[in-house]
Protein backbone atom coordinates (compact mmCIF):
# COMPACT_ATOMS: atom_id res chain seq x y z
CA UNK A 1 0.00 0.00 0.00
CA UNK A 2 1.64 3.36 -1.12
CA UNK A 3 1.15 6.06 0.71
CA UNK A 4 -1.63 7.83 -1.20
CA UNK A 5 -3.40 4.62 -0.62
CA UNK A 6 -6.84 4.61 1.57
CA UNK A 7 -7.83 0.83 3.46
CA UNK A 8 -8.69 -1.50 1.55
CA UNK A 9 -12.47 -1.00 3.28
CA UNK A 10 -12.26 3.02 3.11
CA UNK A 11 -16.18 3.78 2.50
CA UNK A 12 -16.51 6.60 -0.06
CA UNK A 13 -20.08 8.05 -0.09
CA UNK A 14 -21.84 11.26 -0.85
CA UNK A 15 -24.46 13.08 1.44
CA UNK A 16 -27.50 15.07 1.34
CA UNK A 17 -30.52 16.18 3.38
CA UNK A 18 -34.54 16.01 2.87
CA UNK A 19 -35.42 19.13 3.21
CA UNK A 20 -32.34 20.09 1.11
CA UNK A 21 -33.18 17.40 -1.61
CA UNK A 22 -36.58 16.39 -1.75
CA UNK A 23 -39.07 19.43 -2.33
CA UNK A 24 -42.52 17.89 -2.52
CA UNK A 25 -43.07 19.61 0.22
CA UNK A 26 -47.20 18.98 0.64
CA UNK A 27 -47.38 16.01 -1.39
CA UNK A 28 -48.47 12.74 -0.28
CA UNK A 29 -50.18 13.93 2.89
CA UNK A 30 -46.78 15.13 4.19
CA UNK A 31 -46.69 17.30 6.93
CA UNK A 32 -45.42 20.39 7.21
CA UNK A 33 -41.68 20.89 8.90
CA UNK A 34 -40.21 24.56 10.80
CA UNK A 35 -38.82 24.84 7.37
CA UNK A 36 -41.49 24.81 5.38
CA UNK A 37 -42.94 27.30 7.85
CA UNK A 38 -39.79 29.28 8.49
CA UNK A 39 -39.23 29.74 4.19
CA UNK A 40 -42.53 31.43 4.49
CA UNK A 41 -41.30 34.15 6.85
CA UNK A 42 -40.93 37.35 4.86
CA UNK A 43 -36.77 38.08 5.43
CA UNK A 44 -35.98 34.51 6.89
CA UNK A 45 -34.48 32.81 4.02
CA UNK A 46 -32.45 34.61 1.05
CA UNK A 47 -34.97 35.58 -1.66
CA UNK A 48 -37.68 34.30 -0.05
CA UNK A 49 -36.39 31.03 -1.43
CA UNK A 50 -38.09 28.00 -0.05
CA UNK A 51 -37.35 23.93 -0.76
CA UNK A 52 -40.82 23.18 -1.82
CA UNK A 53 -39.62 21.79 -5.64
CA UNK A 54 -35.64 21.40 -4.43
CA UNK A 55 -34.08 19.06 -6.59
CA UNK A 56 -37.54 17.84 -7.13
CA UNK A 57 -35.38 14.08 -5.55
CA UNK A 58 -38.67 13.38 -4.29
CA UNK A 59 -39.50 12.56 -8.33
CA UNK A 60 -36.27 12.33 -9.77
CA UNK A 61 -34.48 9.96 -7.42
CA UNK A 62 -34.53 6.47 -9.94
CA UNK A 63 -32.12 9.55 -11.66
CA UNK A 64 -30.17 10.54 -9.20
CA UNK A 65 -29.28 7.09 -7.90
CA UNK A 66 -28.11 6.49 -11.43
CA UNK A 67 -25.63 9.09 -10.89
CA UNK A 68 -24.19 8.02 -7.42
CA UNK A 69 -23.70 4.67 -8.82
CA UNK A 70 -21.82 6.02 -11.73
CA UNK A 71 -19.59 7.86 -9.60
CA UNK A 72 -19.01 4.72 -8.34
CA UNK A 73 -20.10 5.97 -4.51
CA UNK A 74 -20.22 2.96 -1.78
CA UNK A 75 -22.02 4.40 0.23
CA UNK A 76 -25.12 7.54 0.59
CA UNK A 77 -25.89 9.55 3.57
CA UNK A 78 -29.96 10.37 3.54
CA UNK A 79 -32.01 11.72 6.05
CA UNK A 80 -35.53 10.99 6.69
CA UNK A 81 -38.27 13.83 6.77
CA UNK A 82 -39.76 13.25 9.97
CA UNK A 83 -43.50 14.83 8.76
CA UNK A 84 -43.17 13.69 5.62
CA UNK A 85 -43.60 9.86 7.67
CA UNK A 86 -45.37 11.34 10.22
CA UNK A 87 -47.36 14.51 9.28
CA UNK A 88 -47.96 15.54 12.70
CA UNK A 89 -44.44 14.50 14.45
CA UNK A 90 -46.39 11.81 16.27
CA UNK A 91 -50.03 9.22 16.37
CA UNK A 92 -50.88 8.20 12.64
CA UNK A 93 -48.23 7.53 10.04
CA UNK A 94 -48.24 8.46 6.02
CA UNK A 95 -48.27 4.93 4.16
CA UNK A 96 -46.87 6.78 0.44
CA UNK A 97 -44.27 8.60 2.96
CA UNK A 98 -42.89 5.50 4.35
CA UNK A 99 -43.40 3.91 0.77
CA UNK A 100 -41.18 6.88 -0.78
CA UNK A 101 -37.91 5.84 1.84
CA UNK A 102 -38.87 2.30 0.86
CA UNK A 103 -38.55 2.47 -2.75
CA UNK A 104 -35.21 5.01 -2.19
CA UNK A 105 -33.59 2.15 0.05
CA UNK A 106 -34.51 -0.58 -2.63
CA UNK A 107 -33.36 1.61 -5.48
CA UNK A 108 -29.75 2.56 -3.81
CA UNK A 109 -29.02 -1.77 -2.92
CA UNK A 110 -30.04 -2.36 -6.58
CA UNK A 111 -27.49 0.10 -7.65
CA UNK A 112 -25.22 -1.84 -4.45
CA UNK A 113 -24.76 1.67 -2.79
CA UNK A 114 -25.16 1.18 0.86
CA UNK A 115 -27.44 3.69 2.50
CA UNK A 116 -26.36 5.83 5.69
CA UNK A 117 -29.68 6.80 7.23
CA UNK A 118 -29.88 10.40 9.21
CA UNK A 119 -33.11 10.23 11.49
CA UNK A 120 -32.67 14.33 12.15
CA UNK A 121 -31.24 16.56 9.54
CA UNK A 122 -33.34 19.86 11.07
CA UNK A 123 -37.03 19.49 8.81
CA UNK A 124 -38.81 18.81 12.27
CA UNK A 125 -42.40 18.53 12.32
CA UNK A 126 -44.30 21.67 12.81
CA UNK A 127 -46.98 20.54 14.76
CA UNK A 128 -44.62 19.29 16.81
CA UNK A 129 -43.34 22.59 17.90
CA UNK A 130 -46.72 24.17 18.08
CA UNK A 131 -46.28 21.61 20.90
CA UNK A 132 -43.50 23.16 22.28
CA UNK A 133 -40.64 21.60 20.37
CA UNK A 134 -37.57 20.82 22.43
CA UNK A 135 -38.79 22.66 25.31
CA UNK A 136 -41.37 20.32 25.64
CA UNK A 137 -40.55 17.54 28.35
CA UNK A 138 -41.92 14.42 25.83
CA UNK A 139 -39.75 15.53 23.02
CA UNK A 140 -37.13 13.28 23.11
CA UNK A 141 -39.98 10.34 23.50
CA UNK A 142 -41.71 11.72 20.37
CA UNK A 143 -38.52 10.99 18.98
CA UNK A 144 -37.97 8.10 20.00
CA UNK A 145 -40.87 6.75 18.37
CA UNK A 146 -40.49 8.32 15.22
CA UNK A 147 -37.44 6.25 15.39
CA UNK A 148 -39.27 2.78 16.26
CA UNK A 149 -41.42 3.50 13.23
CA UNK A 150 -38.35 4.34 10.78
CA UNK A 151 -36.38 1.51 12.07
CA UNK A 152 -39.62 -1.15 11.97
CA UNK A 153 -39.94 -0.52 8.61
CA UNK A 154 -36.28 0.14 7.13
CA UNK A 155 -33.79 -1.73 9.22
CA UNK A 156 -34.11 -4.97 7.40
CA UNK A 157 -32.34 -3.31 4.66
CA UNK A 158 -30.46 -0.52 6.43
CA UNK A 159 -27.39 -1.35 9.24
CA UNK A 160 -25.87 2.03 9.45
CA UNK A 161 -28.00 4.81 11.57
CA UNK A 162 -27.61 8.37 12.17
CA UNK A 163 -29.59 10.05 15.16
CA UNK A 164 -28.88 13.92 15.09
CA UNK A 165 -27.32 16.29 12.08
CA UNK A 166 -25.38 18.87 13.96
CA UNK A 167 -27.45 19.77 17.40
CA UNK A 168 -24.93 23.05 17.69
CA UNK A 169 -26.55 24.27 14.34
CA UNK A 170 -30.38 23.15 14.81
CA UNK A 171 -30.20 24.33 18.63
CA UNK A 172 -27.53 26.99 18.35
CA UNK A 173 -28.81 29.09 15.00
CA UNK A 174 -32.17 27.64 15.14
CA UNK A 175 -33.16 28.38 19.00
CA UNK A 176 -30.55 30.68 19.92
CA UNK A 177 -29.87 33.23 16.90
CA UNK A 178 -33.05 32.83 14.87
CA UNK A 179 -31.48 32.44 11.96
CA UNK A 180 -32.31 28.61 11.04
CA UNK A 181 -35.99 27.23 12.24
CA UNK A 182 -37.58 27.75 13.91
CA UNK A 183 -36.31 30.74 14.00
CA UNK A 184 -36.23 31.20 17.95
CA UNK A 185 -33.85 33.77 19.95
CA UNK A 186 -34.74 31.82 23.66
CA UNK A 187 -32.81 33.09 26.31
CA UNK A 188 -29.52 30.46 27.01
CA UNK A 189 -31.55 28.24 29.88
CA UNK A 190 -34.06 27.61 27.36
CA UNK A 191 -31.62 26.81 24.57
CA UNK A 192 -29.76 24.36 27.14
CA UNK A 193 -33.17 23.01 28.10
CA UNK A 194 -33.63 21.93 24.49
CA UNK A 195 -29.97 20.76 23.95
CA UNK A 196 -30.87 18.22 26.93
CA UNK A 197 -33.85 17.09 25.55
CA UNK A 198 -32.37 16.86 22.01
CA UNK A 199 -29.55 14.50 24.01
CA UNK A 200 -32.14 12.52 25.45
CA UNK A 201 -33.65 12.31 22.08
CA UNK A 202 -30.60 10.77 20.93
CA UNK A 203 -30.26 8.40 23.75
CA UNK A 204 -33.77 7.06 23.29
CA UNK A 205 -33.40 6.60 19.74
CA UNK A 206 -30.24 4.91 20.02
CA UNK A 207 -31.93 2.34 22.66
CA UNK A 208 -35.14 2.30 20.25
CA UNK A 209 -32.65 1.43 17.42
CA UNK A 210 -31.29 -1.28 19.41
CA UNK A 211 -34.12 -2.74 20.57
CA UNK A 212 -35.84 -3.23 17.50
CA UNK A 213 -33.60 -3.32 13.94
CA UNK A 214 -33.53 -6.63 12.46
CA UNK A 215 -29.97 -6.09 11.04
CA UNK A 216 -27.54 -5.72 13.75
CA UNK A 217 -27.46 -2.16 13.86
CA UNK A 218 -24.11 0.40 13.23
CA UNK A 219 -24.72 3.76 15.25
CA UNK A 220 -23.48 7.30 15.01
CA UNK A 221 -24.55 10.52 15.10
CA UNK A 222 -22.99 13.77 13.13
CA UNK A 223 -22.35 16.83 15.06
CA UNK A 224 -20.49 19.64 13.75
CA UNK A 225 -16.29 19.58 14.09
CA UNK A 226 -15.66 22.52 15.68
CA UNK A 227 -11.98 21.94 14.84
CA UNK A 228 -9.15 24.13 16.27
CA UNK A 229 -5.60 22.90 14.74
CA UNK A 230 -2.45 23.88 16.05
CA UNK A 231 -0.18 26.47 13.78
CA UNK A 232 2.39 23.73 14.11
CA UNK A 233 3.54 20.33 15.27
CA UNK A 234 5.14 22.00 18.67
CA UNK A 235 3.41 20.20 21.36
CA UNK A 236 3.11 23.33 23.14
CA UNK A 237 0.93 24.34 19.87
CA UNK A 238 -0.96 20.76 19.74
CA UNK A 239 -1.83 21.22 22.91
CA UNK A 240 -3.47 24.34 23.07
CA UNK A 241 -5.14 23.45 19.89
CA UNK A 242 -6.82 20.68 21.57
CA UNK A 243 -8.00 22.35 24.89
CA UNK A 244 -9.57 24.97 22.73
CA UNK A 245 -10.94 22.37 20.85
CA UNK A 246 -12.66 20.50 23.80
CA UNK A 247 -13.44 23.77 25.96
CA UNK A 248 -16.66 25.59 27.08
CA UNK A 249 -16.10 29.23 26.54
CA UNK A 250 -18.90 30.90 25.18
CA UNK A 251 -23.14 30.82 26.02
CA UNK A 252 -24.47 28.98 23.23
CA UNK A 253 -23.79 24.92 22.56
CA UNK A 254 -21.73 25.60 19.49
CA UNK A 255 -19.07 23.28 21.00
CA UNK A 256 -17.84 19.84 20.82
CA UNK A 257 -17.97 18.79 24.40
CA UNK A 258 -21.73 19.92 25.59
CA UNK A 259 -22.72 18.00 23.21
CA UNK A 260 -20.23 15.03 22.83
CA UNK A 261 -18.86 14.50 26.93
CA UNK A 262 -22.55 13.45 27.62
CA UNK A 263 -22.96 10.73 25.38
CA UNK A 264 -19.42 9.61 25.75
CA UNK A 265 -18.72 10.25 29.42
CA UNK A 266 -22.15 10.63 31.32
CA UNK A 267 -21.46 14.38 32.22
CA UNK A 268 -21.39 17.96 31.23
CA UNK A 269 -18.15 19.51 30.86
CA UNK A 270 -17.51 20.69 34.17
CA UNK A 271 -15.95 24.46 32.78
CA UNK A 272 -19.22 24.66 30.72
CA UNK A 273 -20.99 24.23 34.01
CA UNK A 274 -19.14 26.69 36.00
CA UNK A 275 -19.51 28.97 32.46
CA UNK A 276 -23.18 28.39 32.49
CA UNK A 277 -24.27 28.19 36.25
CA UNK A 278 -27.68 28.53 37.25
CA UNK A 279 -28.78 28.23 33.21
CA UNK A 280 -27.30 25.24 32.94
CA UNK A 281 -30.32 22.52 32.54
CA UNK A 282 -31.05 20.11 34.69
CA UNK A 283 -30.49 16.83 34.76
CA UNK A 284 -32.34 14.22 36.25
CA UNK A 285 -31.08 11.36 37.78
CA UNK A 286 -31.52 8.88 35.07
CA UNK A 287 -30.90 11.26 32.18
CA UNK A 288 -26.72 10.55 31.57
CA UNK A 289 -27.55 6.62 31.31
CA UNK A 290 -30.00 7.23 28.69
CA UNK A 291 -28.07 10.16 26.81
CA UNK A 292 -24.67 7.80 26.98
CA UNK A 293 -25.46 4.54 24.88
CA UNK A 294 -22.57 2.62 23.71
CA UNK A 295 -22.24 4.39 20.09
CA UNK A 296 -20.68 2.44 17.01
CA UNK A 297 -18.98 5.59 15.12
CA UNK A 298 -18.25 9.22 15.79
CA UNK A 299 -19.57 10.86 12.61
CA UNK A 300 -18.42 14.31 12.16
CA UNK A 301 -18.83 17.41 9.47
CA UNK A 302 -16.09 19.23 8.94
CA UNK A 303 -15.83 21.77 6.68
CA UNK A 304 -12.83 24.42 8.44
CA UNK A 305 -10.72 24.96 11.34
CA UNK A 306 -9.54 27.53 13.76
CA UNK A 307 -5.66 28.31 13.52
CA UNK A 308 -4.32 28.36 17.37
CA UNK A 309 -1.07 28.43 19.05
CA UNK A 310 0.31 28.59 22.55
CA UNK A 311 0.08 31.63 24.55
CA UNK A 312 3.06 32.19 26.62
CA UNK A 313 0.93 30.38 29.72
CA UNK A 314 0.69 27.81 27.35
CA UNK A 315 -3.46 29.18 27.39
CA UNK A 316 -4.86 28.57 23.34
CA UNK A 317 -4.66 31.68 21.97
CA UNK A 318 -6.68 32.10 18.15
CA UNK A 319 -4.51 33.31 14.98
CA UNK A 320 -6.80 34.60 12.48
CA UNK A 321 -6.39 33.19 8.66
CA UNK A 322 -3.23 33.98 6.42
CA UNK A 323 -4.13 37.64 5.02
CA UNK A 324 -5.69 37.62 1.85
CA UNK A 325 -6.22 33.23 2.42
CA UNK A 326 -8.28 31.12 0.13
CA UNK A 327 -11.63 30.77 1.40
CA UNK A 328 -14.84 29.43 -0.58
CA UNK A 329 -17.86 31.17 -2.26
CA UNK A 330 -19.21 31.15 1.32
CA UNK A 331 -16.00 33.00 2.02
CA UNK A 332 -15.41 29.91 4.84
CA UNK A 333 -11.51 29.24 5.37
CA UNK A 334 -9.92 26.72 3.22
CA UNK A 335 -8.14 24.92 5.90
CA UNK A 336 -7.01 21.21 4.59
CA UNK A 337 -5.55 20.39 8.31
CA UNK A 338 -9.04 20.70 9.94
CA UNK A 339 -9.16 17.44 8.77
CA UNK A 340 -6.17 16.04 10.26
CA UNK A 341 -6.19 17.15 13.36
CA UNK A 342 -10.30 17.48 13.52
CA UNK A 343 -10.42 13.49 13.32
CA UNK A 344 -7.18 13.07 15.34
CA UNK A 345 -8.08 15.15 18.78
CA UNK A 346 -11.66 12.87 18.49
CA UNK A 347 -10.19 10.10 18.06
CA UNK A 348 -8.13 10.60 20.85
CA UNK A 349 -10.80 11.80 23.06
CA UNK A 350 -13.72 9.36 22.37
CA UNK A 351 -11.70 6.15 20.97
CA UNK A 352 -14.42 5.63 18.88
CA UNK A 353 -14.17 4.98 14.98
CA UNK A 354 -14.67 8.21 12.61
CA UNK A 355 -16.25 8.97 9.79
CA UNK A 356 -16.47 12.21 8.39
CA UNK A 357 -20.55 12.30 7.57
CA UNK A 358 -19.81 15.75 5.45
CA UNK A 359 -17.17 17.81 4.05
CA UNK A 360 -17.03 20.16 1.30
CA UNK A 361 -17.19 23.33 -0.13
CA UNK A 362 -19.27 26.59 -1.99
CA UNK A 363 -17.89 27.59 -4.92
CA UNK A 364 -19.12 29.55 -7.56
CA UNK A 365 -19.95 26.92 -10.79
CA UNK A 366 -22.06 27.52 -13.43
CA UNK A 367 -22.50 25.65 -16.83
CA UNK A 368 -19.74 27.12 -19.06
CA UNK A 369 -20.24 27.45 -22.99
CA UNK A 370 -18.83 23.79 -23.98
CA UNK A 371 -21.57 22.47 -21.23
CA UNK A 372 -18.94 21.61 -18.52
CA UNK A 373 -18.98 22.80 -15.19
CA UNK A 374 -15.17 23.53 -14.62
CA UNK A 375 -14.88 23.67 -10.63
CA UNK A 376 -11.37 23.56 -10.14
CA UNK A 377 -10.98 24.99 -6.84
CA UNK A 378 -13.38 21.73 -5.77
CA UNK A 379 -10.82 20.00 -7.31
CA UNK A 380 -7.68 21.36 -5.24
CA UNK A 381 -9.93 21.22 -2.27
CA UNK A 382 -10.71 17.81 -2.14
CA UNK A 383 -7.23 16.89 -2.56
CA UNK A 384 -6.17 18.83 -0.45
CA UNK A 385 -8.18 17.55 2.39
CA UNK A 386 -8.40 14.04 1.76
CA UNK A 387 -4.48 13.98 2.20
CA UNK A 388 -4.77 15.37 5.86
CA UNK A 389 -7.30 12.62 6.10
CA UNK A 390 -4.99 10.00 4.55
CA UNK A 391 -1.91 11.61 6.98
CA UNK A 392 -4.02 11.58 9.75
CA UNK A 393 -5.13 7.17 8.89
CA UNK A 394 -1.36 7.05 8.32
CA UNK A 395 -0.90 8.27 11.86
CA UNK A 396 -3.14 5.63 13.51
CA UNK A 397 -6.69 7.28 13.97
CA UNK A 398 -9.64 4.88 12.89
CA UNK A 399 -11.09 6.71 10.26
CA UNK A 400 -13.76 4.30 8.20
CA UNK A 401 -15.15 6.50 5.82
CA UNK A 402 -15.62 10.15 4.12
CA UNK A 403 -19.28 11.52 2.95
CA UNK A 404 -18.48 14.48 0.45
CA UNK A 405 -21.40 17.10 1.10
CA UNK A 406 -22.45 17.22 -1.47
CA UNK A 407 -24.39 14.95 -4.36
CA UNK A 408 -25.80 17.82 -5.80
CA UNK A 409 -26.46 21.27 -5.28
CA UNK A 410 -29.50 22.06 -3.44
CA UNK A 411 -31.32 24.34 -0.81
CA UNK A 412 -28.23 25.36 1.52
CA UNK A 413 -31.24 26.74 4.31
CA UNK A 414 -31.25 30.43 5.20
CA UNK A 415 -28.83 31.33 2.03
CA UNK A 416 -30.85 28.89 -0.05
CA UNK A 417 -29.77 28.32 -4.01
CA UNK A 418 -27.07 30.62 -3.58
CA UNK A 419 -24.67 28.71 -2.54
CA UNK A 420 -23.66 25.62 -4.25
CA UNK A 421 -22.18 22.49 -2.59
CA UNK A 422 -22.65 19.67 -5.35
CA UNK A 423 -20.57 17.36 -7.02
CA UNK A 424 -22.90 17.58 -9.69
CA UNK A 425 -24.46 21.07 -11.06
CA UNK A 426 -28.80 21.70 -11.05
CA UNK A 427 -30.57 24.21 -12.76
CA UNK A 428 -32.94 24.71 -10.58
CA UNK A 429 -35.29 25.92 -13.12
CA UNK A 430 -34.87 22.72 -15.77
CA UNK A 431 -33.76 20.18 -13.17
CA UNK A 432 -31.45 18.86 -15.45
CA UNK A 433 -27.73 17.62 -13.90
CA UNK A 434 -24.89 18.31 -14.71
CA UNK A 435 -21.97 16.46 -12.95
CA UNK A 436 -19.33 18.95 -12.55
CA UNK A 437 -15.50 18.11 -13.13
CA UNK A 438 -15.39 17.62 -9.13
CA UNK A 439 -17.57 14.69 -9.88
CA UNK A 440 -15.22 12.93 -12.31
CA UNK A 441 -12.14 13.68 -10.18
CA UNK A 442 -14.29 11.99 -7.09
CA UNK A 443 -14.86 8.94 -9.14
CA UNK A 444 -11.39 8.75 -10.23
CA UNK A 445 -10.42 9.05 -5.71
CA UNK A 446 -12.95 5.92 -5.90
CA UNK A 447 -11.95 4.10 -8.20
CA UNK A 448 -8.32 4.10 -7.77
CA UNK A 449 -8.68 4.43 -3.53
CA UNK A 450 -5.88 7.03 -3.52
CA UNK A 451 -5.69 10.73 -3.90
CA UNK A 452 -2.61 12.60 -5.08
C1 LIG B 1 -24.66 21.58 7.74
C2 LIG B 1 -25.64 20.66 7.22
C3 LIG B 1 -25.70 20.64 5.74
C4 LIG B 1 -25.22 21.87 5.03
C5 LIG B 1 -23.75 21.83 4.78
C6 LIG B 1 -23.21 23.07 4.12
O1 LIG B 1 -23.53 21.18 7.97
O2 LIG B 1 -24.99 22.77 7.90
O3 LIG B 1 -25.42 19.40 7.71
O4 LIG B 1 -27.06 20.44 5.59
O5 LIG B 1 -25.86 22.03 3.83
O6 LIG B 1 -23.07 21.67 5.97
O7 LIG B 1 -23.44 24.18 4.94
Amino acid sequence: MSSEDFPKDFVWGVAAASYQVEGAWNEDGKGPSVWDMFCRTPGAVWQGQSGDVACDHYHRYPEDIALIKALRAHAYRLSISWPRVLPAGTGEFSVAGLDFYDRLIDGLLEAGITPYVTLFHWDYPYELFCRGGWLNPYSSDWFADYTTLIVKKLSDRVVNWMTLNEPQVFLGLGHQEGRHAPGLRLPISEVLKATHNALLAHGKSVQAIRAHAVKHPLIGFAPIGSVHFPVSDNLADVDAARQAMFSVTKKNCWNVAWIADPIFFKQYPTDGLALFGKDAPQVGSNDMEIIGQPLDFYGVNIYSGLRVQAGADGKPVEVGDPLGGPRTAYSWTVSPESLYWGPRFLYERYKTPVYITENGMANVDWVAQDGKVHDPQREDYIRRYLLELRRAIRDGVDVRGYFHWSIMDNFEWAVAYQQRFGLIHVDYTTQKRTPKDSYYLYQQIIKENRVV
